[in-house]
């Protein structure tokens, strides 16, 4: 793009350049117009929302969420005033319907603030936030800012906490990994169905470094893939399992894991920690939450039950152990069925 003249006309293209962008919700284009730095603020957002996105993978994700939850949209530009040459403010309206067929219509006040290279550097847009929590539930927007430092996460209920893991960790999944149960469902396997080895305290090692870098570069990517945390006990600290996110899309579409050491189980700590690591991605603004379970695995089947996940079907020889072919269950929670409470019991969530 032609760097801008210190002229208003220009500006005023841009703004309205931008603006066309938007209202076709055509997300690549729009990723060429915005700066890295880009910020994205929505002071109005209605309340619990997400107010504020700072850089261009944050902007583009919203804008792209936002996209997703038409199905139809109409954008129409009022005005646009320059009120400096590289500041343009924009009014406009939209009318459309969310893909859950709920009319929509809203206007809205928005500053475009461009960078000396003709590049979106702020976009603070003002609208009416009852059009937007009258035709959008809570968890389509909800986003709860994800910390850049894998050490900095934690959740919590009070019963179970989940950490990132440590290095200091490591002699910990050594000793759980050598359990059949979690050698069969929960490690990896060759391609006739045959687990490896049991990690060795390096091979653990370095399989919490890779969780901790898997996490830095989904800051950058937008994708998350491979992070485990240590479920640990609250009071105390002691640490009795996993709970992690095996691959979290742009689309918002999470699958998740667990396990527990044999002499951890039996105290409801699997389920608190799928309800607090399902409750803690539905509030960062994924949609579905899913996992899936070899078929006769009844423990475990019992855990996404209690926890409050619907069985959607099962895949037939999905999976093979040793050379046999197994079925495979999915599971899954959707964001909009979600109760966000966290449970006294995890009994209480069983359906
Ligand atoms: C799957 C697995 C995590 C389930 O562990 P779990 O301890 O049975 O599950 P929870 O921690 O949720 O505990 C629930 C059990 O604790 C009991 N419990 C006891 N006190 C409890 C309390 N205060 N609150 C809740 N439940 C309690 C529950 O009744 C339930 O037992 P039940 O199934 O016999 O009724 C465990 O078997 C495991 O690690 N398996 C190997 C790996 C694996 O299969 N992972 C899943 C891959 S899909």
């Amino acid at each position: 793009m032609n760097p801008p003249q210190s002229s208003h006309l220009d500006v005023i293209e841009l703004a309205r350049s931008v603006y066309a962008r938007a209202a076709a919700m055509d997300i690549d284009a729009l990723e060429s117009m915005f700066g890295d730095e880009v910020v994205m603020e929505l002071p109005f957002a209605p309340d619990g929302w997400t107010n504020l996105y700072e850089g261009k993978v944050a902007v583009l994700d919203f804008q792209r969420r936002a996209a997703q939850s038409f199905a139809s949209f109409t954008m129409t530009v009022d005005r646009v005033l320059a009120s400096n040459p590289l500041t343009a403010v924009v009014e406009a309206r939209s009318v459309g319907t969310t893909i859950k067929g709920a009319p929509y219509e809203n206007r809205y006040c928005t500053i475009l603030e461009f960078d000396d290279d003709g590049l979106v550097a702020r976009w603070t847009e003002y609208y009416d936030p009852i059009a937007v929590s009258a035709a959008f539930p809570r968890s389509w927007f909800a986003d709860v800012a994800t910390p850049d430092d894998i050490a900095s996460f934690s959740a919590s209920d009070g019963i179970v906490t989940l950490r990132a893991w440590s290095r200091d960790d490591a002699s910990f999944i050594v000793d759980a990994s050598v359990d059949p149960a979690i050698q069969r469902y929960s490690l990896s396997h060759d391609h006739r169905g045959i687990p490896g080895p049991p990690p060795s305290s390096d091979e653990a090692e370095a399989t919490i470094d890779q969780f901790a870098a898997n996490w830095q570069a989904s800051t950058t990517t937008g994708v998350l893939t491979s992070v485990g945390f240590a479920i640990t006990e609250a009071e105390g600290g002691n640490v009795v399992g996993q709970c992690g996110i095996d691959h979290w899309s742009k689309d918002g579409v999470a699958q998740i894991g667990y396990w527990l050491a044999p002499d951890a189980r039996g105290h409801g700590y699997a389920t608190r920690a799928v309800v607090l690591l399902t409750n803690w991605l539905f509030e960062r603004g994924a949609t579905r939450v899913f996992l899936t379970i070899v078929a006769g695995n009844d423990a475990s089947v019992a855990v996404a039950r209690r926890a409050g996940f619907v069985h959607e079907g099962t895949m037939r020889a999905h999976a093979l152990w040793h050379g046999q072919p197994c079925d495979v269950m999915w599971f899954a929670a959707l964001a909009d069925e979600w109760a966000f409470a966290t449970p006294r019991d995890p009994g209480e969530r069983q359906r």
